[in-house]
């Protein structure tokens, strides 16, 4: 069914219903360290021009983006996610040794498996914590905080690593103009922790939801069970990214006000105590008719889009980061993060930002600039193992 043939009615997904999940937590949690790691490839419009019947005009004025940045052969999500990684790691003071669980969202993994989060996890030298994967497109850095945060909230996890991690120009079509300019590589990461039980909460509200008869909006058609990769399915294309774009749109403006409206309330808060809002960075023209729907005046609101296109999971992470780095975030502010992607997903969180001002090392630090020589690690000797020895999983900490 096509989201088109619904009437405006069955199009309000977001569930209105007050949450009841609040009520239930018990341990803060608090972001304590943040990172991104893009490559240092740059593709500007001026390039695709030459690549596809485009130009710089129509790709600025429709999106908004000027360059993305491509992940050189063979860097692949979890050479970005492990850079991320390290970054987060090393802001929050925290050591890989420290972490009880590692979530990675993304839809471009390394491989169909095993999952990038175990390939992560064996980079850091862990052997023995859970690492799993999440496909919840452009919504999974929403999705793997939400999961983490339960986690933590319920006891059975301290220390959380999540990674947001993409390399979306492995399945975009170079030569197809309506996707090839959107798209770009990059990764971030976050360290979520377990507050003594006396601190105020940093997370303060989620809202997930899907709506899976949009499901064909957006989608990689061939390389799964459905229809399996074959010289065929090459031929056609079909191990590319489609996408209907202006039902995606229309889906976009709709969900991303309504997921903020509904997050902000779980809050206990209103719109306007909106400190920054960060939303997923697919298009400027996007961001902008929900912020006008939600009444945001443009200085609350990051966007980066110009300088990295859409990062799939990875967006969000990367704009936290950068409002970060660029001095827009304050302890007590209230962030507000809200995304849309392929399922149909949407996600948002808010929260109370808790981490002091960037150091300027950090300041210079916070966003990694991967080449093709940081893949080179992951293809060579695997890591030794340290302890916990197999099997000695850290749960139930
Ligand atoms: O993360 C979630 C995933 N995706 C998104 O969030 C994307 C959501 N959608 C969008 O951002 C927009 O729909 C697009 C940027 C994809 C397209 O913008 P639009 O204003 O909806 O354009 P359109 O698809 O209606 O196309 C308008 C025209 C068409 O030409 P005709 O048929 O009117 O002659 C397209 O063929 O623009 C043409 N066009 C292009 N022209 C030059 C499409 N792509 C290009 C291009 N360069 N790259």
């Amino acid at each position: 069914m096509s989201l088109t043939s619904l009437t405006e009615q069955e199009q309000t997904v977001v569930p209105q219903a007050e949450g009841t999940e609040d009520r239930l937590c018990t341990y803060p949690v608090h972001v304590v360290g943040i990172g991104a790691a893009v490559p240092s490839d740059r593709l500007t419009n001026q390039a695709l021009e030459t690549m596809v019947d485009t130009s710089d005009e129509w790709i600025r004025t429709r999106t908004g983006i000027r360059e993305r940045r491509i992940a050189p052969a063979p860097l692949a999500s979890s050479d970005l996610g492990f850079a991320a990684a390290r970054v987060a790691l090393e802001q929050a003071g925290v050591t890989p040794a420290d972490l009880d669980e590692i979530i990675v969202a993304t839809v471009t993994p390394d491989y169909q498996f095993p999952s990038t989060a175990c390939l992560l996890a064996a980079r850091l030298g862990l052997v023995g914590i859970p690492a799993f994967d999440l496909a919840a497109g452009c919504s999974g850095l929403m999705y793997a905080i939400e999961q983490a945060c339960q986690a933590i909230r319920s006891g059975s996890r301290r220390t959380v690593l999540v990674v947001a991690a993409e390399t979306l120009s492995r399945v975009v079509n170079f030569h197809d103009r309506r996707t090839c300019v959107l798209f770009g590589d990059g990764a971030a990461a976050l360290v979520l922790q377990r507050a003594s039980l006396q601190d105020e909460p940093g997370i303060l509200a989620t809202n997930l939801g899907s709506d899976g008869r949009g499901a064909h909006l957006l989608v990689v058609p061939a390389g799964g069970s459905r229809l399996p990769a074959s010289s065929q399915t090459i031929a056609q294309g079909l191990h590319y990214l489609q996408m209907s774009g202006s039902e995606v749109f229309k889906f976009a403006v709709r969900v991303m006000e309504e997921s903020t409206r509904l997050v902000v309330a779980r809050a206990g808060l209103r719109v306007e105590d909106i400190d920054c809002f960060i939303p997923h960075q697919a298009n400027v023209r996007i961001i902008q008719a929900a912020a006008e729907r939600l009444g945001l005046p443009a200085e609350r609101i990051m966007v980066n889009v110009d300088r990295y296109g859409n990062t799939s999971a990875a967006s969000i992470g990367l704009a936290l980061v950068e409002a970060y780095q660029q001095g827009r975030l304050h302890p007590g502010d209230v962030v507000v993060m809200t995304g849309f992607g392929t399922g149909l997903t949407w996600g948002s969180v808010a929260l109370r930002w808790t981490a002091p001002p960037p150091t300027p090392e950090q300041v210079r630090t916070l966003v990694y600039q991967a080449t093709a020589a940081d893949a080179a690690e992951a293809l060579g000797t695997p890591p030794a193992c340290p302890s916990p020895l197999p099997g000695e999983s850290k749960n139930g900490v």
